[in-house]
């Protein structure tokens, strides 16, 4: 099948290339000249295990290629996939829906009579409505059709969520779309026997956002169960395991930390009450997530300062991890940045590590020091803070990082280390969920 993407972000550049990985023709496109020119020479422009070396193999075998011209891209395609950003709108809080219109705009003419036009970027329900008018205003022939397909892939494992995904959601309003977007993955993923959703457009549309608010709620949950646990000596970990066990409940997004980022729940939980709120309807969980999960990035600076007996003036704290979650670059929306900032703002000198996010970091942050070393950057530290469980930072030696500390005291966000190891080597420990 030839296949046009356009947008080569995480879920364009991804998509693109698992479709060639599958045996497809694929064509990415792009406007910015840079990224597409390192593309062709296998520069792939995000951090993300895996994708650098199935782009050079499927580039080598001509499966994939890359071109900032839309009209090459798009000719002869029999489906083209929408995967531009849909960023947040300043001050909106709802999606910036403009670049995915303005490509809609601009293939419009270019599409072959039968192209199925399927959105991938996550957009709220309506939005493929809106695509068809504005393909069909310029094509009044043809037999075009817009379907809705939007991705679930997490960053750090996005290669193996997009090859083995728990489900496909397609949202079709006519059978010819199905048929093709059914051939597309129903043959790829039958191995696995995903099961694939089909359904109408608005639906699969809303689909994105009802999955990603539904687990911001349940990290949420625990975050506040943790809170409960600290106070009446429970342990979060067991208890997130005792309740996940059960199959409808599910273990997995249950581990209790210093609040969700990224640029998927808070924008796209963001979005859903926006679309509520336009439609008269309240979704107050969702609403009190958003708020809990806002207040309690702002909160772990206090969890710091109370280890150290409610004053940091002066004090040298080392953070360990500073992107949203391991496996990435991403800084956005980390919950680093407002603890960092609060501790500044209360006299902390902060030194900081993350194995691939300190140039973004530094981007964001400023009166920071960032060391390669993990153990230099603790060094004469009065407290170390775990923001971020990178492998590397749970595999740290702790009798060594204690030795080059000023104060062995450990603030582990993420419960990345053993509490009674830690302790045993001598540190004074305080942990998400866990009574001190
Ligand atoms: C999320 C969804 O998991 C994907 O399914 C979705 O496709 C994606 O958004 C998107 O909309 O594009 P992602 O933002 O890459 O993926 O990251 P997650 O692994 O979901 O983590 C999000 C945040 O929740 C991180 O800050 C992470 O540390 C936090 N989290 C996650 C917890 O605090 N506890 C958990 O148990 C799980």
């Amino acid at each position: 099948m030839k296949i046009a993407v356009i947008g080569t972000g995480y879920v364009g550049l991804v998509s693109g290339t698992c479709f060639a990985a599958w045996g497809h023709e694929v064509i990415c496109v792009d406007k910015n000249a840079q990224k597409i020119d390192g593309l062709k020479r296998g520069v792939v422009p995000i951090y993300e295990p895996g994708l650098d070396e199935l782009v050079e193999r499927n580039s080598a075998a001509g499966r994939l290629r890359f071109t900032c011209n839309l009209t090459e891209a798009v000719k002869g395609a029999l489906v083209v996939f929408i995967a531009v950003g849909t960023p947040p709108r300043a001050g909106q809080g709802d999606a910036d829906l403009s670049f995915v219109y303005m490509a809609a705009r601009e293939l419009a003419p270019l599409l072959e009579d039968d192209a199925i036009v399927v959105v991938k970027s996550t957009v709220p329900v309506g939005t493929g409505d809106i695509v068809q008018k504005i393909i069909g205003s310029v094509r009044k022939t043809g037999a075009f059709s817009v379907a809705s397909n939007p991705e679930f892939l997490r960053e750090g494992v996005a290669i193996r969520d997009f090859l083995e995904p728990d489900r496909v959601v397609i949202g079709v309003e006519d059978e010819r779309a199905r048929k093709v977007l059914m051939e597309l993955y129903g043959v790829a993923l039958q191995a696995h026997k995903t099961p694939i959703v089909v359904t109408q457009r608005r639906t699969s549309e809303l689909i994105k956002y009802a999955a990603n608010a539904f687990l911001a709620t349940k990290i949420t949950f625990i975050n506040e169960l943790a809170d409960l646990c600290e106070q009446v000596g429970s342990n979060v970990s067991e208890l997130a395991l005792g309740m996940g066990l059960d199959k409808r409940i599910g273990t997995s997004f249950l581990n209790a930390g210093p609040g969700y980022g990224g640029s998927c729940f808070p924008k796209d939980t963001m979005a859903l009450l926006r679309t509520a709120q336009d439609y008269g309807v309240s979704v107050r969980i969702v609403e009190e997530t958003v708020t809990a999960n806002e207040a309690r990035k702002r909160r772990m600076a206090l969890k710091v300062m109370d280890a150290l007996e409610g004053d940091v003036e002066g004090r040298t704290i080392a953070v360990l991890g500073l992107t949203f979650k391991p496996d990435t670059d991403d800084m956005r929306d980390a919950p680093s940045v407002p603890l960092i900032e609060t501790l500044q703002r209360f006299g902390a000198i902060i030194r900081a590590h993350d194995p691939v996010g300190m140039e973004n970091a530094g981007r964001i942050l400023s009166g920071v020091e960032f060391f390669d070393d993990p153990y230099e950057c603790a060094h004469n530290a009065d407290a170390a803070v775990v923001i971020t469980e990178w492998d590397s930072i749970r595999k740290l030696d702790l009798a060594r990082l204690k030795k080059t500390m000023r104060q062995a005291v450990l603030i582990d966000l993420r419960n990345a280390f053993e509490q009674g190891v830690a302790e045993e080597i001598g540190f004074r420990v305080s942990a998400i969920g866990r009574s001190t």
